[in-house]
């Protein structure tokens, strides 16, 4: 098989690269680990930055989005109970859109496939080569037979556990990173969420997120371990914990549904530098990863190949290559604001063993000031609606 770009993995980063290759008139091929139902269905983020929104809408990708998904104009902030709420509306002119990464997924694989564009799912065995040179090729197994995809260009969009990272030369690539020593049982619920926007909560037993997929489907979150067992967490448990976290109204607010999904999420920070290595591209979480806290993850891997996709549509229309040479500078000045980003607002919400009575203190200060100054809190709520891209 031949194409001009190969996509390694169907996540959010390589199925939007490839809606937006195809609308350059530039051929790709996409190769899934999972099957076409496990990647639908996989709960993941929730919240879309406010250009993501508009840039999935205005490529022809967010309509179902834009009936279904849910545009919020802030969020709250509880400190022990009491909620203030931060407006980005008013703070910064603009909002975010809830609405599951996983829907997100189902719609790009439904347009992708409807205009005739190729995702090659329940793939085994996939390595990339020859990347170095003008030729590389994507090899994989299916039904029992090896297959070869040569390419111009490959896209490594799998992920912070795929193939394509570890593929690259050792010495090529810088890794930063840090480990948080806390985790988040999540569960997806069939009830209202307590508040029509989200409420991140900050308690003396640690924090807590209320978050949605509609208005009758919750999407809650508990600090833990990040080894936490799920079998010590019965549902009766998880109900009685989220309402204690949600403050002295909390048995009130919060009500109990089937739980349709339970997991536990380690946190870690992580960056690669650089994210390209000859003509293999890496993109979204396969370059980099963000602990959760400000929902920056899937935003940062549509970013990424938007950035790839202006750079090769550049480069097929006039043989330039001046956007891919500078493909790893522009990604991660958005990467490291990200990251800060993240990194700040999980540091200030969860309860680190590590920390003091000081930081305690300290941590609460800053709680109380970004919940009650304007000049505090429009710092959050831009970067949470999403900085600019350009
Ligand atoms: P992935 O979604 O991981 O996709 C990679 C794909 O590659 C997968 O389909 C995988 O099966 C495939 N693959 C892997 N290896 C191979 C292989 N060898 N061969 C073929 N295919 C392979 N982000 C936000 O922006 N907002 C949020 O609200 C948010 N909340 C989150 C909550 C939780 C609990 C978690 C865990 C994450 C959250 N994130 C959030 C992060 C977000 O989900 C990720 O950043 C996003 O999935 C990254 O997309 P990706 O396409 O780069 O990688
Ligand atoms: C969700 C996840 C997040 O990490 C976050 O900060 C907000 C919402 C969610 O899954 O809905």
């Amino acid at each position: 098989m031949r194409t001009q770009v190969g996509i390694v993995g169907a996540g959010p980063a390589g199925l939007m690269l490839a809606h937006l290759l195809a609308r350059e008139g530039i051929d790709c091929i996409i190769v899934e680990r999972h099957s076409r139902a496990y990647v639908e269905a996989r709960i993941r983020a929730g919240v879309i930055e406010n250009w993501a929104a508009d840039l999935l809408a205005a490529t022809g990708a967010g309509a179902r989005m834009q009936r279904e998904g849910l545009v919020h104009e802030g969020i709250e902030i509880a400190l022990h109970g009491a909620r203030r709420r931060i407006d980005f509306k008013r703070l910064t002119g603009r909002g975010i859109m809830v609405y599951g990464q996983h829907e997100v997924v189902k719609d790009l694989i439904e347009l992708r496939l409807a205009s005739g564009g190729k995702i090659e799912f329940e793939v085994g065995e996939t390595s990339v080569h020859d990347f170095d040179g003008k030729a590389p090729k994507i090899r994989y197994k299916k039904n029992g037979a090896t297959h070869e995809i040569a390419c111009d260009f490959i896209a490594g969009c799998d992920g912070f556990h795929g193939v394509s990272r570890p593929s690259i030369p050792k010495g090529v690539l810088t890794e930063y990173e840090r480990i948080y020593p806390f985790g988040w049982l999540g569960i997806l619920s069939e009830s209202p969420p307590p508040s029509h926007e989200l409420i991140y909560s900050y308690t003396s037993r640690g924090f807590g997120l209320y978050s949605m997929r509609s208005p009758t489907v919750s999407r809650l979150y508990l600090q833990c371990a990040p080894d936490e067992e799920l079998s010590k967490w019965p549902d009766e448990k998880v109900w009685k914990e989220l309402k204690t976290r949600l403050g002295p109204d909390g048995d009130k607010l919060l009500q109990e549904g089937k739980v349709l999904e339970k997991s536990v999420t380690a946190m870690r920070s992580f960056v690669v530098e650089p994210m390209q290595a000859g003509r293999l591209f890496l993109a979204g979480d396969a370059a980099h990863i963000v602990p959760p806290t400000g929902a920056k993850g899937m935003n940062l891997a549509i970013a990424d190949v938007l950035f790839f996709s202006r750079a090769l549509a550049e480069f097929y229309r006039s043989g330039k290559t001046a956007l891919l040479d500078g493909y790893t500078a522009k990604c991660l000045t958005r990467v490291w604001r990200a990251q800060r980003f993240s990194w700040w607002m999980t540091s200030m919400l969860h309860l680190n063993p590590a920390d003091s009575p000081f930081d305690r203190k300290r941590q609460f200060a800053e709680l109380d000031y970004v919940t009650t100054s304007d000049a505090a809190a429009k710092s959050l709520a831009e970067n949470y609606v999403g900085l600019p891209i350009d």
